[in-house]
């Protein structure tokens, strides 16, 4: 069994490409592995340092991540800022980052253009307590898209220059990890390209059955096909994707059949896939809903998750302390 630690943004609200994505991912490995999944909410302060309610975000992403499948007695939940030993290790770490790194990371980079009024340490040093996050659990694997490879190729320098700078062969080096071909990627409803949060063409877990066909009626589709068995074009083809998802197969070939003789009525298969997109979302937000009120519930998970965590990481930090050199009097 090997170690897996992933951290969430408390900013997004879990839509259906994360549904299909990341937590699918997520639900497996906790069968699988010693994983321990947290709420990135010191993170969130680099980009949004005075929130207007941060404990209300970390609450519905927790209760969004809950409802839809993710395990508090099998994987290790829990909340960052629950844990003062990775603020410490943090700092520890810190002392070997070099500005010339951190100031060269493509994150960073980013960052400092959509935000120039704000560039704080805290961005500056971002992948830094990202590595703690990591570490302190002494990871192996960490599941994590594209765009953080980066970070996490900077975890493992950090790791192992601890490793070199000490003396100790102490930390692992944590591998990215993903299940590659079997994550399947839900396009947006815009024609081209996947859903996001920041392309802005997400459909919510949370969202209620009126917007969900609002926005599914809005979906960009073509002219149509003026030929037999012609090539499915990609705004098509998309929807087809997402209804493999959640529609019945012999609906889906209904509508590819439709499609091939050139029949099809794009009304009709948007009409059905907001159906059935509703249908399957509904169980999960009736569930977050309830999750969400259930304020005993979620003191419990997020405690239990905290007190494992923190013994996970209570255990990595005395022994950092003790190979730096510190000593009690
Ligand atoms: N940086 C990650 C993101 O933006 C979130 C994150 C924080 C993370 N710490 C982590 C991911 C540790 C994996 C491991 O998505």
């Amino acid at each position: 069994m090997e170690t897996v630690v992933s951290g969430i943004r408390p900013t997004g609200n879990l839509h259906l490409g994360n549904y299909f994505g990341a937590v699918k991912n997520f639900i497996r490995m906790q069968q699988e592995q010693r994983c321990y999944f947290f709420i990135a909410d010191y993170h969130s302060l680099t980009t949004h340092p005075t929130p207007a309610d941060l404990h209300g975000s970390v609450k519905q992403v927790l209760a969004e991540y809950l409802a839809a499948g993710l395990d508090p007695e099998k994987s290790t939940l829990y909340i960052q800022s629950d844990l003062p030993e990775v603020a410490e290790l943090y700092l520890l770490l810190n002392m070997n980052a070099y500005i010339g790194e951190l100031e060269r990371t493509t994150s960073f980079k980013d960052k400092i253009r959509a935000q120039p009024d704000n560039v704080n340490a805290g961005l500056l040093t971002y992948p830094v307590l990202m590595a703690a996050d990591i570490i302190i659990h002494k990871a192996a694997k960490v599941p994590v898209g594209k765009d953080q490879e980066q970070n996490l190729e900077m975890a493992r320098h950090f790791a192992r220059r601890f490793n070199h700078m000490y003396k100790h062969e102490f930390f692992p080096e944590p591998a990215p990890f993903n299940f590659g071909q079997e994550l399947i990627k839900i396009p947006g409803l815009d024609g081209s390209g996947k859903m996001g949060k920041s392309e802005g063409n997400g459909i919510f877990l949370y969202e209620d059955a009126g917007s969900i066909r609002k926005k599914v009626m809005r979906a960009v589709t073509d002219s149509g096909p003026t030929a037999m068995d012609q090539v499915v074009s990609e705004p098509i083809q998309n929807l087809f994707t997402i209804m493999e998802q959640v529609s019945a197969p012999d609906t889906l070939q209904h509508f590819k059949d439709k499609y091939a003789s050139c029949e099809i009525r794009y009304g009709d298969l948007k009409k059905q896939l907001s159906e059935d997109i509703v249908n399957f979302t509904a169980p999960i937000r009736e569930r977050i809903i309830e999750i969400k009120s259930d304020e005993a519930y979620l003191s419990k998970v997020a405690r239990m998750g905290a007190e494992k965590a923190r013994e996970s990481a209570r255990v990595t930090l005395r022994e950092v302390r003790e190979i730096i050199g510190f000593r009690p009097f």
